[in-house]
């Protein structure tokens, strides 16, 4: 797909990135972890910047704000806000930074740093096409099974109806705030806030460089796939 990125000026992106990293293991917060001598967020925020879209917000850790700050400064115009105790909070934190201009909202984890420029372009593309939210996802490879607290088996679970979710996820900006707004409990990504408004969400392909850094495991996957990957 090639990136017009004068089509994408409309288009602000959230990064929550004030994540601790519990599951990555001691090393301070999971966005300025390394990944081949750059932090994650800087990974991340190169190729959302190569989409081209208008504006970028980063939830930093509280504490980091001025250093993350500086670290992104030569990336592009760059606001950055303190993140909350939730994903959910950074990212209402993220977005009630965001000028009132932008119509098209993305929220993108910092924690899925490879994700391509494409994908961006792709998200944005389908909101702006008239899907008030809008989902990158994959099929889902493993057999799943519902299992009981005792670790008896319930039953398995039909996979073929089943995706895995990944970010950027994008929005109608009324949308997104009103999901927030509406939303009493925690929810592990905006667009099952979405849901629950009633609100049709739309499925697009995603993209295996969009996978999420969780696991020790997958910061060594992440390694492997960068040196793999000509593209950004
Ligand atoms: N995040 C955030 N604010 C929080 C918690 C998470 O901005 N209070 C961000 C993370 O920085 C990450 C994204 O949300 O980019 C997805 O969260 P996750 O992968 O769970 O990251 P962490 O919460 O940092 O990891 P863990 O749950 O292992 O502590
Ligand atoms: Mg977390």
């Amino acid at each position: 797909m090639t990136a017009r990125p004068e089509l994408r000026g409309d288009v602000a992106v959230l990064v929550p990135a004030a994540g601790l990293g519990v599951r990555l293991g001691p090393g301070g917060p999971k966005a300025l972890r390394l990944l081949s001598g750059e932090p994650l967020l800087v990974h991340a925020l190169r190729r959302v910047a190569a989409a081209g879209v208008g504006c970028v917000v980063v939830a930093a850790p509280p504490g980091e704000v001025d250093a993350v700050a500086q670290l992104l400064a030569g990336i592009g115009p760059v606001t950055v806000v303190p993140g909350g105790d939730t994903r959910q909070a950074s990212v209402a934190a993220a977005l009630a930074a965001v000028p009132a201009n932008f119509d098209i909202i993305l929220v993108h984890d910092a924690a899925r740093s490879l994700a391509p420029p494409a994908l961006v372009v792709s998200v944005a593309d389908a909101v702006r096409a008239g899907h008030d939210a809008v989902i990158p996802v994959l099929p889902v490879v493993d057999t799943i099974k519902e299992v009981a607290a005792s670790g008896v088996v319930v039953g398995t679970v039909d996979r073929t109806v089943l995706r895995a979710v990944q970010t950027p996820q994008g929005f109608r900006r009324a949308v997104l705030a009103a999901a927030h707004d509406a939303a009493t409990d925690q929810h592990t990504d905006d667009a099952g806030m979405v849901e629950k408004l009633g609100v049709p969400v739309f499925c697009v392909p995603g993209d295996e460089l969009a996978m999420k850094i969780t696991r020790p495991v997958d910061l060594m996957i992440a390694e492997a796939l960068l040196a793999r990957t000509l593209a950004p």
